[in-house]
This record gives structure tokens, C-alpha cells and sequence, in this order.
């Protein structure tokens, strides 16, 4: 019967259209199928615990994206110089994207696990957009934004600060969040979320190890509001070196010392924001909105 002769080559054409997804094709004119990569970039941590955290974040990615395959690497030179001392070698974004080219990956999201638009997030977007449209490259490289990005971001990471304070906490005891800080422009995220979490709360505060507001500023504050007792929290993604020292640490320039010498009761809480899934859900958001833009 002819219709029946019809709609078995129409089936079959769909079956065939089926079989090849979106093609792309290089130099040579060879056809690549569409293949799709997730690359996680993480600062990077010489603290073994800071695995935790990226195990959590890599779970959480896979849950999501079941079928993409997912890749890791690090933006820190010299954490990936004070591993590979030990023996452990960490990948850079470039050397896992010139693997995913060879693999004929076609279509990668790179994700910026870092809190903040700054220095190794502009230096990420401008290194991997390389990798897009070389010959036998890949077709679409898209980052997705880091954790503070928009202003949706700032509320939602604020609401997110204020989930993760510990329960023991009175309202007359401070909150004081450390941040990393930067020279880069970026830098007024953090009073931006100070502003942010100010209106929520009075006693919650947010400074920076190596950018604006500085733990004097904090200090200051602190006196002038009459606080007795301090939760330190790093608003970092990893509990690293500067939560473990310049946050935590006996050294007389930590921040609990400083706190302490001014009679302030200081406890501080070891875990960085990627432990905590509230953080995660936002990056992996971010990472959604990169994925949702191949084609
Ligand atoms: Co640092």
C-alpha cells in the first residue's frame, strides 16, 4: 500500500533525524555530532577538607545534568604548584578544554565555582572563550556566572548567609562574615551584601581579608554597637588557609585576636559556602542558564 510505504519512511526519517543531533562541522568539513561537557572551575585548595565541598558541588552537578559528563579545574597557579609538590596533579581550565577539543566535545558550559566577578573569574571567561570556534574546535563555550553575579544573586546569597548562622546564636551577638576581597573592581560586592544583610539584621557583618571594608572597619563597628560576643564565618567557598589563619588562628593579626583584645568573645565556624547546599543550588542555577544556551 503506498501510505503505508509513506509512513514507514516518514518514521524512519524521524528515527534518523533522531540519531543525529545538531551538527557541527570543521575545517575539513567533517560533521561532529553534538556533545555536550561540563567544566567546573574551582579556585582551588590546599586543604585536604576542601575536597568535601567539591565533592558535594560535583554530586549536586550530576544529579542535575545526568548525561553530561562532567570535568574539574583550578584557576590558583599556586595551588596547583603546592599540590603537585605533594604529588597530586591538578588540571587549569585551558588543559582540560584542549582534552574536551581532542575528545570532539562540541558544546562546553564552563562553570565559575569562584563568589565573586573579580580577577579569576575575567581572566577564566577571557582565557576559555579562546577555545570557541577554532578550527576542529569546539563549536560554544559558555560560562556561567560565579555566585554573586546579579542582583537577584545578592539577595538570594544574603538569604542564603543568613540560613547557615549556627541556631545557638542571640540576636545580640554579632555575625561577622570574612570575605576574600580583591583589588579588582568587584570588591563592592562585599559592601553590597553588607548593605544587604544590615536589613535583615543589624548585628551581621561582612569584611575581607585582602579588599574594603578591613577588619578595622569591622572592629569599629563592633565597638560602637557594644558586641560581647562574635561568630567568625569565611564567606569563602572553601574553609581554607585564610579561614584556618587569618580568621581562626592564634597569630596575634587573626581576626579573633584582634576581636579578642577588644574583649569580644570569639567563635569561629569552619566550613565554607560550598559545604552548604543552600550555595550550591545557586551556582548550579547559574550553571543551568549556560547549559539552556547551547545550540
Ligand atoms: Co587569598
Amino acid at each position: 500500500m503506498q501510505i503505508d510505504a509513506l509512513k514507514r519512511v516518514l518514521v524512519l526519517l524521524g528515527f534518523v533525524s533522531l540519531l543525529l543531533p545538531t551538527s557541527t562541522s570543521n575545517a575539513h568539513g567533517d560533521k561532529l555530532p553534538m556533545k555536550k561537557g561540563i567544566l567546573l572551575v574551582a579556585f582551588g585548595s590546599t586543604i585536604p577538607e576542601a575536597q568535601v565541598a567539591f565533592e558535594n558541588i560535583d554530586r549536586s552537578v550530576k544529579k542535575v545534568f545526568p548525561g553530561i559528563p562532567v570535568r574539574w579545574a583550578y584557576t590558583s597557579r599556586i595551588i596547583i604548584r603546592k599540590l603537585a609538590e605533594q604529588g597530586k596533579h591538578l588540571s587549569t581550565p585551558e588543559e582540560v578544554l584542549s582534552d574536551m577539543m581532542r575528545e570532539n566535545f562540541t558544546h562546553v558550559a564552563v562553570q565559575s565555582l569562584h563568589t565573586i566577578p573579580g580577577q579569576e573569574f575575567h581572566g577564566l571567561v577571557k582565557n576559555v572563550h579562546r577555545f570557541a570556534g577554532m578550527s576542529k574546535g569546539l563549536k560554544r563555550v559558555i560560562v556561567g556566572y560565579p555566585l554573586l553575579a546579579t542582583t537577584e544573586d545578592l539577595h538570594r546569597v544574603a538569604e542564603a548567609m543568613l540560613t547557615i548562622i549556627p541556631k545557638e546564636r542571640k540576636k545580640k551577638d554579632a555575625v561577622v562574615f570574612m570575605g576574600h576581597g580583591t583589588h579588582h573592581p568587584a570588591n563592592v560586592y562585599y559592601a553590597a551584601l553588607a548593605y544587604r544583610l544590615k536589613k535583615s539584621d543589624a548585628n551581621i557583618f561582612v569584611g575581607t581579608v585582602e579588599g574594603w571594608p578591613e577588619i578595622d572597619d569591622i572592629r569599629a563597628d563592633l565597638k560602637k554597637r557594644r558586641i560581647r560576643k562574635a561568630y567568625l564565618m569565611p564567606f569563602m567557598s572553601v574553609a581554607g588557609d585564610h579561614a584556618r589563619n587569618d580568621m581562626a588562628g592564634p597569630e596575634p593579626d587573626s581576626w579573633k585576636s584582634i576581636l579578642e583584645k577588644e574583649g569580644i568573645e570569639c567563635v569561629p565556624v569552619l566550613k565554607g559556602t560550598a559545604e552548604f547546599q543552600e550555595f550550591v543550588d545557586i551556582w548550579v542555577d547559574h550553571l543551568r542558564i549556560a547549559v539552556d544556551h547551547f545550540r
